[in-house]
């Protein structure tokens, strides 16, 4: 039977380190200051730092533990969109693409090599199938084995002995890898935090000014730096690109098996309307299965216990379920014409931002984080045309761009519409999150399981959607640009700076 409710926390937290940063406490003047201490801030400091810049980190919660520590920690060059790659750009792009992410996968074993990471980093194959003969994605797959061949990579279209489906169509491509992401990047932090590169945790952004020099106002004391690099995920503030870019939610568990994990590998399963993600995981604390997907616009879906429970049944239905040990969440920003937007933007000089991702920010990341360290070193990066933010591509990106913005409008007239009264506060139940409209405006308010109501300004502070309930992770979930807010309206994920404003707490509510 499906279990019926869902705690959120990644399997690599259970091996998150132990060592701290101290929150910034006074007025800092550095060369670079990094915000996000993900693996695309700490690389890049990383780099920075090693040629000699004077950098400074900035993460608002811990390192490591935001995107990069709800990861799958699969790193792989071809994507699974490489063949649309070419048919919305062209063939230098898609071949661009695949050659761009290679040299960001060989950074990282480099890396690891260098300081000794112990992270679990091998080498395995990435597939990509189907298991049924007349399975509409079929020649999806057919075409992205030959896009993944066309591009140089090594991929061939058989399955290995030992494969523990039974394929219909795969493109099977060795050499890529898989790690521990969070144990790469609290490892690489502690390489590198010191004189040249300040690690500061707990330390929230909240405004940035473009300018010679920049300036990062913090909770806590401000930072002039000659550039400002925004690693977090989706950029903070308001960019054309946040218009650009849809935004999906994502479910993943972790489960022991009874019998033996499949062979090491990526396993990217299309099946029906879904694909499924799978790796094998072994560590001290045993022998895991991590599965990820079901994935929905953010803000879509408000039973997202559901999402999990799709997941849970997959497993079921492929493997022998021993335990779930650990669910959890992630999000990713798909971009309207396939590529990242790595570089600045058409309004900001000093100011570099690294998102559009997709499902896949550690091998972004690491390129982002190499072609900034180009960018600010003068040098010129053979990439940077392909992922410039100002970058215009209509016939690539027009659909989704006018499928996203068509949502954002159709929230933002459709949820301003919502009518209700005070009486609806007293029927929301223990556990249940609901958007009323009061006179003075709409509020989002939940009750925990103490009884106790929870009211806060429903209205994002991004730019002014109204936030949806997400009952699996209890979060309010902006469907616009994808900001996430925790019950009291604290920011959990950007691109919203500021917290939902409070609106104080109401007493029991329904028996
Ligand atoms: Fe942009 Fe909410 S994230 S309006």
């Amino acid at each position: 039977m499906a279990t019926e409710h869902y705690y959120t926390q990644a399997i690599w937290s259970a091996t998150a380190g132990a060592k701290t940063y101290p929150s910034l406490s006074h007025d800092l003047e550095v060369d670079v200051a990094v915000i996000g201490g993900g693996i695309t801030g700490i690389t890049t400091a990383y780099n920075l730092a090693k040629a000699g810049k004077k950098v400074a980190v900035l993460e608002a919660k811990r390192v490591g533990m935001g995107t990069t520590g709800s990861s799958t920690g699969n790193l792989y060059a071809p994507t699974g969109q490489l063949h649309k790659v070419a048919s919305k750009h062209n063939e230098e792009t898609m071949k661009a693409v695949a050659f761009s992410r290679s040299g960001a996968v060989d950074f990282i074993e480099e890396v690891v090599n260098e300081f000794n990471i112990d992270c679990g980093f091998r080498r395995v194959p990435w597939y990509y199938f189907t298991t049924k003969e007349d399975s509409p994605h079929n020649k999806q797959i057919e075409k992205e084995l030959l896009a993944a061949i066309e591009a140089g990579l090594p991929a061939t279209g058989v399955a290995p002995a030992g494969f523990p489906y039974r394929v219909s169509r795969i493109a099977n491509v060795a050499h890529q890898a898989q790690f521990n992401p969070l144990q790469y990047v609290q490892q690489l932090a502690a390489a590198i935090a010191g004189e040249s590169c300040r690690i500061f945790e707990q330390t929230k952004v909240l405004d940035v000014e473009d300018g010679e020099p920049c300036v990062v106002h913090t909770s806590h004391g401000k930072v002039t730096a000659k550039a400002v690099i925004k690693a977090t995920h989706s950029p903070i503030g308001r960019y054309v690109v946040h218009t650009e870019m849809e935004v999906h939610r994502e479910y993943a568990l972790a489960v022991r098996l009874k019998g033996d994990l499949p062979p090491d590998g990526i396993y990217w399963h299309m099946e029906e309307k879904q694909m499924y993600s799978v790796r094998p995981y072994s560590t001290e604390e045993g022998n895991f299965l991590l599965v990820l997907d079901a994935s929905h616009k953010i803000g879509h879906v408000e039973q997202t216990e559901k999402s999990f429970k799709r997941v849970e049944e997959y497993l079921r239905a492929h493997f022998e379920v021993d335990e779930i040990a650990f669910t959890w969440a992630a999000q990713n920003y798909k971009p309207a014409d396939g590529l990242p937007y790595i570089g600045t933007s058409f309004t900001e000089e000093n100011v570099y931002m690294a998102t559009g991702f997709a499902a896949d920010g550690l091998t972004w990341g690491t390129l982002a984080s190499i072609m900034i360290g180009d960018a600010l070193f003068g040098r010129e990066s053979p990439w940077a045309s392909f992922y410039d933010p100002k970058r215009f591509t209509p016939a690539a990106s027009a659909k989704r761009f006018l499928k996203e913005n068509k949502d954002v409008v159709t929230h933002l007239v459709k949820d301003y519409l919502l009518r209700g009264d005070e009486k609806e506060l007293d029927e929301i139940k223990p556990g249940e999150g609901k958007v009323v409209a009061l006179e003075d405006g709409k509020v989002a308010a939940f009750r925990d399981e103490q009884g106790q109501l929870h009211v806060v300004s429903a209205v994002c502070t991004h730019m002014g959607c109204l936030v949806h309930w997400n009952n699996g992770e209890k979060s309010w979930d902006c469907p616009c640009h994808g900001s996430r807010f925790s019950v009291d309206g604290q920011v959990l994920e950007g691109p919203a700076i500021e917290n939902l404003e409070e609106k104080g707490a109401g007493g029991q509510g329904p028996e």
